[in-house]
């Protein structure tokens, strides 16, 4: 660490990858305030998990981000505000310009008044749009095809130019599929409605949902569903450490994938967490899931030789035990079904014979 004690003000502390960040950041000796507004965080994690200082209050409001900069004297401001809904983006694109890009830009007019000058900002594999080379690097063109993927590129542009104009530093993170859970089971993934697949395959495990949707079998991938590049929420975490740390150094701005370099399949996914939690997992077949491109698969080497980070959690069933022992503890004793209709349970597919390209495929219970 270079000051004493650098301050860092984390927007959207009480999400899934703030919180996970507050904690390193914390563990680190880092003074840390939370901004969050409670639209998706939870104020249980910031008061019970983490015993950190927060205020409740939107990102968007000008007044209140002045009076905290003048209150606070804050070196680096990490930004995990965001909406991040892929299908709600498409249909409701106005919300995501205004969470997304209005109140970002509030938030820098904000820390522009106020003399910071430091900014780590939470960007998405999802600004690439289709790929047209794997892995994926940080040069390659960026066209995102929904709305939340072309709200992150918006604010990576206007860092660009803040950059140039103001002298803003900032470090841009593109992550690709954040996964897992800090494994004491006390942080982990906790959306409403949650749309990732690993948490839901877990809830599938868990019995609280009666299957888990493959959206379409007919990519053109080895076993025909999609392939990502699942990247532990601790290695997100220790990558933002990294990142405030060059900039308190008076780095440079720069750009950063997030990822492990290498991709796993929905059906390995589900064939890890088989493995992993021991219970049936119901799937059932459905059609493709609009806007998911075949294949995300990113190069962190440049992360790796510029801030020096390497990922701890390079295994599928490691990431998928962590979120695992959370969900248990966050959902284990709920009995009602989040979603979907339990009493259907036998006509679904079932989750148990592998066949000789190593995959596991799924029969239907009924027919057994
Ligand atoms: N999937 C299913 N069934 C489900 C849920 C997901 O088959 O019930 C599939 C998806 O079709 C996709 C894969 O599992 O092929 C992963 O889907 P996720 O929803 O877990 O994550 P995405 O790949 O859609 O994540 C994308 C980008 C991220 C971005 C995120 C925003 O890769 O960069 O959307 O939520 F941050």
């Amino acid at each position: 660490m270079i000051s004493p004690s650098p301050y860092i003000f984390v927007v959207g502390g009480a999400g899934y990858i703030g919180s996970h960040v507050v904690r390193q950041l914390l563990l680190d000796g880092y003074r840390v305030l939370v901004l969050d507004n409670f639209i998706y965080g939870h104020r249980d994690i910031l008061e019970k998990a983490l015993n950190v200082e927060y205020i409740e209050g939107d990102m968007g409001d000008r007044a209140l981000l002045d009076r905290l900069f003048s209150t606070y004297k804050i070196d680096v401001v990490m930004h995990f505000a965001a909406f991040a809904y892929v299908g709600e983006s498409v249909t409701d694109p106005a919300k995501y310009y205004q969470n997304n890009v209005v109140a970002t830009l509030t938030l820098l007019e904000s820390m522009r008044a106020a003399g910071v000058d430091k900014f780590v900002f939470s960007s998405t594999c999802a600004t690439y749009g289709i790929p047209s080379q794997i892995p994926i690097l940080e040069d390659h063109p960026q066209s995102p095809i929904n709305p939340y993927g072309a709200t992150k590129l918006m604010v990576e542009r206007i860092l660009q130019d803040f950059g140039t104009a103001y002298n803003l530093k900032s470090v841009v993170f593109r992550y690709f599929n954040a996964a897992g859970a800090d494994p004491s089971g006390q942080l982990g993934e906790d959306h409403g409605p949650e749309t990732h697949l690993i948490p839901l395959v877990l809830q599938t495990a868990l019995g609280l949902r009666s299957h888990i949707s493959i959206f379409g079998t007919d990519y053109s991938t080895p076993d025909g569903t999609c392939i990502r590049d699942y990247i532990h929420v601790n290695d997100l975490a220790s990558a933002h450490i990294l990142g405030s740390q060059h900039l308190l150094e008076g780095g440079e701005s720069e750009t950063f994938n997030l990822g492990n370099g290498s991709g796993f399949s929905v059906k390995q996914v589900i064939e890890s967490a088989y493995e992993v939690t021991g219970r049936e997992i119901p799937v059932r077949y459905e059609a493709r899931r609009p806007g998911d491109p075949p294949m995300l698969i990113g190069s962190a080497e440049k992360a790796s030789r510029v801030l020096g980070w390497t990922p701890q959690y390079t295994q599928i069933n490691e990431i998928i035990a962590h979120a695992w022992l959370w969900h248990q503890k966050r959902h284990g004793n709920t009995s009602s079904f989040l979603s979907g209709d339990a009493t259907d349970r036998e006509s679904k597919d079932v989750f148990d014979v592998r066949d000789d390209s190593g995959y596991f495929n799924f029969r239907r219970a009924s027919a057994a």
